[in-house]
């Protein structure tokens, strides 16, 4: 039986990376800073990368679904033995490089280093690192972009975007991420890789909303008027202490392709990512 270490395994990628896992019959230690119950084959750490207890000695892999830089500091310093790895980062490694924003840019340097020092780790103790760069998520409801978009809408009943709203985007489902972690612990053309996950469906901002709204009961509203306009309303919103953190790098970037390439990750483990399809229920509200 092959024995995987899993952290942020309570996301919502490592959850259905634990199903995943289990069908296959993997021993799995998950690792979550709360109290989480032990079920057949799966053994809850309970800890931060400050300090787990009760970690293996050994393990065949090892899956990081949580903060990308967090777990590569832990790793460097972990005597725990392991052969494989795989790590989740982001593609705004690439998209938030050059923003307007500095916290952004901080978040792009974050997680450069955090996959230079994953591949430089695992390069010292020959062990295979691959880094996973998942597009914008959706499907369980606890992302921070798609749920918080229904979220608005369900409260004030429509949401309004600038018309100009069309950067091209690829929502990626979380299942496909827990899919392609588990795909590409095998698969020997992804040792020492980084690979863009875009969903399998490239659409506008504006179209992507629309998909949001129309997947709700009843479905919200969506207002499209002159950026000027919308840029008064934010502003508004700000006032009010509302929307604080979309930024006016957030508002540019929704004019801006965020299109990434998915050959490399067909190629090298046969990703295969859904279109894009919101399903009723797949935006619950917080809490429920
Ligand atoms: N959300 C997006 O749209 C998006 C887009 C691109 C890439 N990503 C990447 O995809 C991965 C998963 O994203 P996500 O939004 O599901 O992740 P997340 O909610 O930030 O983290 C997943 C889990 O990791 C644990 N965790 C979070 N912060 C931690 C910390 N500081 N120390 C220890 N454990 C921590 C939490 O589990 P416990 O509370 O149980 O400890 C959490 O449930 C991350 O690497 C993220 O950077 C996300």
């Amino acid at each position: 039986m092959k024995t995987a270490l899993v952290f942020g395994a309570s996301g919502q990628i490592g959850l259905p990376l634990l199903d995943l896992l289990r069908d296959d019959e993997w021993r799995v230690y998950a690792v979550s800073r709360e109290p989480q119950a032990d079920q057949p084959g799966l053994h809850w750490l309970q800890g931060d990368f400050s300090g787990v207890r009760g970690l293996p000695n050994d393990a065949d892999a090892m899956i990081s679904c949580g903060p990308l830089d967090v777990f590569a500091r832990w790793y460097a310093a972990t005597p725990l033995r392991c052969p494989r790895v795989v790590a989740f980062g982001s593609t705004s490694i690439d998209v938030k490089r050059g923003s307007a924003d500095a916290d952004e840019r901080e978040l792009a340097a974050r997680l450069r280093e955090g996959e230079r020092l994953v591949f430089e780790t695992a390069s010292a103790r020959n062990a295979a690192a691959t880094v996973l760069r998942p597009t914008l998520i959706y499907g369980a409801g606890r992302d921070r972009n798609l749920t918080r978009i229904a979220e608005v809408a369900r409260r004030f009943g429509r949401v309004v975007l600038p018309r100009d709203a069309r950067g091209l985007r690829q929502p990626v489902h979380v299942r496909d991420l827990a899919d392609a972690a588990f795909r590409c612990l095998d698969a020997e053309a992804s040792f020492g890789r980084a690979y863009a996950l875009p969903g399998g469906e490239t659409v506008e901002y504006r179209e992507m909303v629309a998909r949001v709204l129309q997947a709700m009961t009843p479905p919200p509203k969506l207002h499209e008027v002159p950026s000027p306009f919308f840029n008064a309303l934010l502003a508004l919103a700000h006032a009010a202490g509302y929307a604080l953190d979309f930024n006016e790098a957030a508002v540019a970037r929704m004019r801006s392709d965020l299109v990434f390439d998915a050959s490399d990750a067909q190629r090298d483990f046969g990703y295969a990512p859904r279109g894009f399809r919101p399903a009723p229920g797949m935006f619950p509200l917080a809490g429920e």
